[in-house]
Order: structure tokens, then C-alpha cells, then sequence
């Protein structure tokens, strides 16, 4: 879900509409916006799982403090989704544990 019409704001300013991928699925976005954003909106609840027990994570802090929402974006792991502009064709995945950086720790 996105604001369209804030009390206070107004009219919410759309730029761009693009498309991204999110493990291999298209979905659309618009330039500029959070990743994490255009996630939610597409009705994506959790991003991650944790490196013990492996438990779902999602939005928590949504100021880039928490690391709730790190995915791996066009390859790189821990990705702060929530502070991360999207762009046209960007390739996000879901992070299982610390994400693979290319070395083994027991984590994939
Ligand atoms: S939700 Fe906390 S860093 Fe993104």
C-alpha cells in the first residue's frame, strides 16, 4: 500500500514507473522510491530470514538502523531495503542468513 493522498502533504509526487525483480518475479515500482517500498506494496510481507532459526523478518525501524529489511540487491548482500532507491531492472532476493558474500561460514 502506498499514500496516495496525505492529510498534510497533499498529492504524493510519482516519478517513473519501472520494474524490478524479486526472486525472478517482475514487480513494479516507481524510480526512486524505497526497494522495501515497492515490496510491501506488491503485498510482500518478509524479506529475510534469520541466520539462527531461520525466522521471517520484515520492516521494523524503516530508517536504515535495524537491518529487519536486508535483502541482496543486484548480487550484494545486506542491503538495507528500507533506505535504498529502487532502479529501473534491479534484481532483489530474498537473504537466508548472512546472504553468500562467496565464502563459506556454514550459512548460505
Ligand atoms: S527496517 Fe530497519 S533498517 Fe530497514
Amino acid at each position: 500500500m502506498r499514500v496516495d493522498e496525505h492529510p498534510i502533504l497533499g498529492p504524493a509526487a510519482r516519478s517513473n514507473r519501472v520494474w524490478i525483480e524479486l526472486d525472478g518475479k517482475r514487480i513494479e515500482a516507481y524510480e526512486g522510491e524505497p526497494i522495501a517500498v515497492a515490496l510491501i506494496a506488491a503485498g510482500v510481507k518478509w524479506f529475510r530470514k534469520t541466520v539462527k532459526g531461520h525466522a521471517p523478518r520484515g520492516i521494523f525501524c524503516a530508517i536504515g538502523r535495524c537491518t529487519d529489511c536486508v535483502m541482496i540487491v543486484d548480487g550484494i548482500p545486506n542491503v538495507k531495503t528500507c533506505v535504498t532507491p529502487v532502479r529501473n531492472g534491479m534484481k532483489v532476493q530474498t537473504q537466508i542468513g548472512r546472504g553468500n558474500w562467496g565464502v563459506s561460514d556454514g550459512e548460505v
